[in-house]
């Protein structure tokens, strides 16, 4: 065992580094503020092959490794989470899900143009009446012999608007129950397809959250992924590596707010000193980068397990939820040692508080990360 990254590694995280201090910094209030999506930050992080870090190069992707994708996802979360949820969910959901089960004609089709971020991609597993429960779907696509025939609504949809191809769970035979599921890719474009009004969210502002309604969309029947009732553990299957995803969001979320309550502690003077020279402080910057380097090591290891092809179902829900409580005890924690300062924009810790709820809820909540591991540790 050896905990030392690589020079390629590194490099990938110095420009992720740069990228996030440069592009997503400048901004980010503002966005924050008129939940601005950040288009011209997302073009240019496709540009940079961060939006199809681990497709293989013949489908435009970066070819690079889920360790690589770890350390660029904490590096741009640590600025603006509204930006690497985008990241987030066209990599790990999207782009994975096309390539790891789609059929060649689907990657040639779809996967191109999301790997180079030609084009957006959104995961539509959510709905009204089915967000953990996820087998719960009403969602419904009826097989009409040569194509599907979609119907339904779909919640607190992440790129909603800014998306145009789509991968969306629908229930086709309810007496199998979550055998009769299939996940499907639809096109924007489609008649019948129709966004709903953006969410008027708590943190994450810059990303775009939408519902979507589909009324009798036409799907062809090549656009179903996998054989007929592969849905369900196809959408498993997928927010396995999702959840590395996240859980390195909340990675970044935490120490972003980490590095800038550190760098606050050093400046902010009083008692005649430092607060860095009190210990109620040094106690708690302790306890921020003890917890921030457990999160790094779980995010890594269930990173590196999915790389060398082992499986990772206990240890991507164990970063998962493990990173996320520590995003939002290290990002309040922030706030306190910024004092007033905390808690007004300018000082950017507490947009990183309110960002860091999120990772507590999507992706399955904490409460659905302890039902995953607790089944694995049972098994
Ligand atoms: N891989 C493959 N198959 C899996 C699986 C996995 N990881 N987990 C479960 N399955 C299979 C089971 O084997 C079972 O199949 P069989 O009957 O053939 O054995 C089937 O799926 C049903 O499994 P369960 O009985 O365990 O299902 P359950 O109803 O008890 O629920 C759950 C399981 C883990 C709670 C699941 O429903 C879940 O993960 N819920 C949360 C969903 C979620 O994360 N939603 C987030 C939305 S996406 C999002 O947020 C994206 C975004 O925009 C940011």
């Amino acid at each position: 065992m050896h905990f030392k990254l690589t020079e390629e590694h590194l490099l990938i995280q110095q420009a992720a580094r740069d990228f996030a201090q440069n592009e997503l910094k400048p901004g980010v209030i503002e966005r924050d503020e008129h939940q601005k999506f950040p288009a011209e930050q997302v073009k240019m992080m496709g540009e940079m092959g961060f939006l199809g870090m681990m497709v293989d190069p013949k489908y435009n992707g970066a070819g690079l490794d889920a360790v690589s994708y770890v350390l660029a996802m904490e590096e741009l979360s640590k600025v603006d989470a509204s930006a690497s949820v985008v990241m987030s969910v066209n990599n790990s959901l999207v782009c994975f899900g096309i390539e790891k089960y789609g059929s060649e004609e689907q990657k040639e089709k779809y996967l191109k143009p999301l790997a180079v971020g030609e084009k957006i991609g959104a995961f539509c597993l959510s709905e009204p009446e089915a967000g953990s429960d996820a087998t719960s779907q009403r969602t419904t696509a009826v097989d009409m012999g040569d194509h599907y025939l979609l119907n339904g609504t779909k919640n607190w949809i992440t790129n909603g608007n800014s998306a145009s191809i789509y991968l969306v769970i629908a229930q086709c035979a309810p007496e199998k129950r979550h055998k009769g599921i299939n996940a499907f890719i639809v096109e924007r474009e489609w008649d019948g397809f129709a966004v709903g009004p953006k969410e008027n969210k708590l943190g994450i502002r810059g990303s775009d959250t939408h519902s979507l309604m589909f009324t009798d969309v036409k799907v062809p029947k090549e656009n179903r992924i996998g054989e007929d009732g592969f849905g369900f553990s196809f959408a498993m299957k997928t927010l396995e590596g999702g959840r590395i995803g996240i859980a390195a969001q909340a990675l970044g979320i935490a120490s972003g707010a980490y590095e800038l309550a550190l760098q606050y502690a050093k400046e902010r003077k009083t008692f005649g000193k430092p607060i860095a020279d009190h210990q109620a402080i040094q106690f708690k910057l302790a306890d921020m980068a003890t917890e921030i380097e457990a999160a790094r090591l779980l995010c890594l290891k269930a990173a590196w397990l999915k790389d060398q092809g082992q499986p990772y179902v206990q240890a991507s829900s164990m970063a998962k939820l493990f990173a996320s409580q520590v995003a939002m005890k290290t990002t309040v924690e922030a706030v306190q040692i910024h004092g007033g300062y905390g808690y007004v924009k300018e000082y950017h810790v507490e947009r990183l508080m309110r960002d860091a709820k999120i990772t507590q809820i999507y992706e399955g909540t904490s409460e659905i990360q302890k039902m995953v591991i607790s089944r694995q540790v049972l098994k």
